[in-house]
Formats: structure tokens, C-alpha cells, sequence
């Protein structure tokens, strides 16, 4: 059985389904999620290997080899439409032409399942997902219940890392208005033990640990790196479990009666679905999203219990973050631009602006090592790479709103997050493409021989699309210093 099955057998059958790892129920062969390419901008839908399998990624890598692909739908797979699509502007406009939220990137949370490899869905700040029309998602004060699986290790203080049940309007229409799993590390409102993250439940203007609207011990901080975050809510009643999705069972971290302030007994929940956004659009967070549902009725701890068996034992592990020419941690490397007219142009950096300029073995020493990099272990995620100057050892290329720029690491987990960089095969089909981990719609490119991190069509002009495969492909040699 798989886990809408298991809810199914326990009288709360799953009414909203979503995963772009594998199928959740056993006889489901239907999509699982759509990817749109950067390169003609046709979609198509990856669907599970078979029923009630992992995901069929290698139709996704066929379909996006030397383009770039974004997560358009992500597919319910319970049978009523409630898919989840780019967020809108709700009470706070999206980063994307109209105030619409950014689309994920299809290759930013590779994992396997059973040895099997799938994609999760990781969200940058700016990345959002809803359906403002659902169909048969609690209402008012209405019983329900949701998990999600997620990557306990990506997350940050923005509000918020939702999934769940939230405003029709994408608005804050107040109190008791939404009932959403939260993960990440914002105090804003509630907190746990420790310094976080924490799992916590939105329920409109409040993320609550527990009965206490502000701290509450009772709520640990999680480090899994797959974690299971369950929530259900009914009349004055309502619960926080989570657990390691890959090995144990759920633990329950709170159990009992609504929040005292006004509005949150009884509910006015509204059944619209957000991954990613707070229910006023809030889309500052980040995390990594790999399945979740929402159920009709609160789950029994024993529904949830055979849920999170079955999780464990779909087997999820972390899977290679990079590709394409193999780097050596402490080697020095220097990047050449491969666009026709810039062959002879590295990657380099004036001060503190990181822009291409031509060097040689005929160059001087300074420019020479302007031009060099040190290869470090990745600040933020050990899986990929970091790129330190070898004229001012200490300072590490990062991105800042968008921009290449060379800056002292301050250990804080803005500049590791910023400084992190996953290379891949490149998308041109020569060299390698310098993917940012925090923004995997992101890559390396020059503009005007300035170095950002820029997406494949978007925003900015650094963002056009003219030029974009070969702007993002550079050739890693060794260190001219
Ligand atoms: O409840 C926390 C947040 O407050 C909600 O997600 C958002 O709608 C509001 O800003
Ligand atoms: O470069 C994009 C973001 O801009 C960085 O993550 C952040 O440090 C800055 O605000």
C-alpha cells in the first residue's frame, strides 16, 4: 500500500496528492508533474516507472538535456484537480513578470528512491506554488490532515515554508484562516527548543509550536535530512508530529487544544493549497518539497504510523548534486568564457565586482591570479563547491541580488548559502555550467562581461535568453596562479 491507500483503509482518504518523487497511491500510473524547457519552452509530464513507482526521471533528463527546465504543475494525484501551478500576487506580489511567483528548478534536489533517481522540488525565496480552486479540501472548522516530506536541512527565517490549506485569495483574511505545515527557523511568532528549524503550523498570522503561542519547548529542532512533518487539525483539536523519513517511526510534539487568541476556535480554514508562500503570498522562505497530501478527516497516530513506514521504506537518499568536469578540492581553476568573441576571456574580479577579462600565460602575475580560483568544499552543502580567490585568500565568489561579487566569508549562513555552486556538464554541450545551490534556476553567466547568476528568460536583463547556453558554459582548466 502506499500512503493514500493507508489513509484510504483509515476513513481519511487523501483529497489533494503531491509528489514529483513517486506515485502515492499503488495502482496511481498517472503524471506526476510537468517540466516546461528553457529551449523551445515545450512541456511534458514525467509519470511513475510504473504503478505506484518512482518517478520516470530519465524521460526528464532526455527531455531537458542542453536546455534548462523549471517545475510548471505538480499533479494531484488523487483524481480531483487540485494541482498545484505557479503561485499569483496575492498580498504580496511574486518576484516574475506580474507579480506571479518563480517556478522551481527540475534539477536543484535530485535524490533516490530505492536507488532509484527522482527530483524534489527545491524552492528558492521567490518560489511559489498554489490552487485557489481546490476541490473537497477542509473548510471552516472542518477536520483534516496533512504530512509532507521534506529536506530538514534547506530552510530559513522568511515567512514561510508552507504546505497545506490557506486563503482562496492568497490574502491574510485573518486568524484560523489557513491550517498549513510550516518548516523552517522564523520566530517571528512561535518557536521551539533550540535555534530551530522547527516544524510548526500555520494557521494565519502565527506559526504555532504548540498550545503556548509563542515558545515551546515541547518542539524540538530538526536536523534530518528527510524529514516527515505531520499536522492535523480538528474542533479544538489539533497536532504536530514529525519524524526521520528515512529510518524510525513519528514522534508527537504536540496534542491537544486550539491556540487561545481569538479566531482559531473554531477555524475559518478556506481549502486553497500553497507549497512554498505564506497564505498572503509571503515568499521570502526556502525549502525542498519531495511529497505530501492532504487528507479529509483527522488521521488516526496509527494511519500516520503506517504512513511514515512506508515513507522509510520507499528509501530516500541524497543523490549527486554535480556533473561534467570533476574538480579537486585545494586545486586552483581558472574559467574561460566559451560565447563566440569571448574565447579568451576568464573569469576574474576587479575589487569586489567579479567580471570576465582576457588573460594569458603572457599576462601579468597580479591579473594571473585575479583570474585563479581555490576550490573549496561547498560552504553550505558539502555535495557541491565553493570558489575562493587565490589573491585574497578568505573571500569567496557570491551571489548578492543576483550579482557575481567577491566577499570575505563571515561564516554567517547567508554567504555560505550564497557562495555555494554546483557544477554540472554544460548546457551548451561544451565545458561545465556553475549551477548556484541556493538559486538552481541559476547559473554563471556573463552579460556585458559582468558575472551574475541568471536564469534562462526572466526579470532581468541579465536573465535574456539570447545567448544564454553559451554565456553559461565555461571551460575549467587548471589555474593560471
Ligand atoms: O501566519 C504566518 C503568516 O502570516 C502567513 O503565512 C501569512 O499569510 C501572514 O503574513
Ligand atoms: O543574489 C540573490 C540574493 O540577494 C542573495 O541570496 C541574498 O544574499 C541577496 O539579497
Amino acid at each position: 500500500a502506499a500512503p493514500c491507500d493507508i489513509y484510504a483503509s483509515g476513513n481519511t482518504p487523501c483529497i489533494a496528492a503531491h509528489s514529483t518523487t513517486r506515485a502515492l497511491y499503488s495502482a496511481y500510473t498517472g503524471a506526476l508533474y510537468q517540466v516546461k524547457r528553457g529551449s523551445d519552452g515545450t512541456t511534458t509530464d514525467i509519470s511513475p516507472l510504473s504503478a505506484g513507482g518512482v518517478a520516470n526521471a530519465a524521460v526528464q533528463d532526455k527531455f531537458c538535456s542542453s536546455t534548462t527546465c523549471l517545475i510548471t504543475i505538480i499533479y494531484d494525484q488523487s483524481g480531483r484537480g487540485n494541482h498545484l501551478k505557479q503561485a499569483p500576487p496575492g498580498g504580496f506580489k511574486g518576484p516574475e513578470a506580474n507579480g506571479y511567483d518563480n517556478l522551481a528548478s527540475a534539477v536543484g534536489a535530485p535524490v533516490t528512491l530505492d536507488g532509484k533517481k527522482a527530483y524534489g522540488v527545491f524552492m528558492s525565496p521567490g518560489t511559489g506554488y498554489s490552487n485557489n480552486a481546490p476541490s473537497g479540501t477542509a473548510t471552516g472548522d472542518e477536520a483534516e490532515g496533512m504530512y509532507a516530506v521534506l529536506d530538514g536541512t534547506h530552510y530559513n527565517g522568511a515567512c514561510c515554508f508552507d504546505y497545506g490549506n490557506a486563503e482562496i485569495s492568497s490574502t491574510d483574511t485573518g486568524n484560523g484562516h489557513m491550517e498549513a505545515i510550516y518548516y523552517g527557523d522564523n520566530t517571528i511568532w512561535g518557536s521551539g527548543a533550540g535555534s530551530g528549524p522547527w516544524l510548526m503550523a500555520d494557521l494565519e498570522n502565527g506559526l504555532f509550536s504548540g498550545s503556548s503561542p509563542a515558545n515551546n519547548p515541547g518542539d524540538p529542532s530538526l536536523s534530518y535530512r528527510f524529514v516527515n512533518a505531520v499536522l492535523k487539525g480538528g474542533p479544538n483539536k489539533w497536532a504536530l508530529r514529525a519524524g526521520n523519513a528515512a529510518s524510525g517511526s513519528l514522534s508527537t510534539y504536540y496534542n491537544g487544544a486550539r491556540p487561545s487568541p481569538s479566531g482559531y476556535n473554531p477555524m475559518s480554514k478556506e481549502g486553497a493549497i500553497i507549497l512554498g508562500i505564506g497564505g498572503d503570498n509571503s515568499n521570502g522562505a526556502q525549502g525542498t518539497f519531495y511529497e505530501g497530501v492532504m487528507t479529509s478527516g483527522y488521521p488516526t497516530d496509527a494511519t500516520e504510523n503506517s504512513v511514515q513506514a512506508n515513507i522509510v521504506a520507499a528509501k530516500y537518499a541524497t543523490a549527486s548534486l554535480t556533473s561534467g568536469t570533476a574538480l579537486t578540492v585545494g586545486s586552483s581553476i581558472s574559467l574561460r568564457a566559451t560565447t563566440s568573441g569571448y574565447t579568451t576571456h576568464y573569469i576574474a574580479h576587479t575589487g569586489a565586482t567579479i567580471n570576465t577579462q582576457v588573460v594569458s600565460s603572457s599576462s601579468t602575475t597580479d591579473l594571473k591570479k585575479q583570474a585563479s580560483w581555490t576550490v573549496r568544499t561547498g560552504l553550505a552543502n558539502s555535495a557541491c563547491f565553493s570558489f575562493e580567490s587565490v589573491d585574497t585568500p578568505g573571500s569567496f565568489i557570491r551571489h548578492a541580488d543576483f550579482a557575481l561579487v567577491l566577499a570575505a566569508n563571515d561564516d554567517t549562513k547567508a554567504l555560505h548559502e550564497d557562495a555555494t555552486f554546483c557544477p554540472q556538464t554544460g548546457i551548451s554541450g561544451q565545458g561545465s555550467s556553475i549551477r548556484s545551490w541556493s538559486y538552481p534556476t541559476r547559473y554563471f553567466r556573463h552579460f556585458e562581461n559582468t558575472l551574475y547568476i541568471a536564469s534562462n528568460g526572466g526579470v532581468h536583463e541579465f536573465d535574456s535568453a539570447t545567448s544564454f547556453n553559451d554565456d553559461v558554459s565555461w571551460v575549467i582548466s587548471n589555474g593560471f596562479a
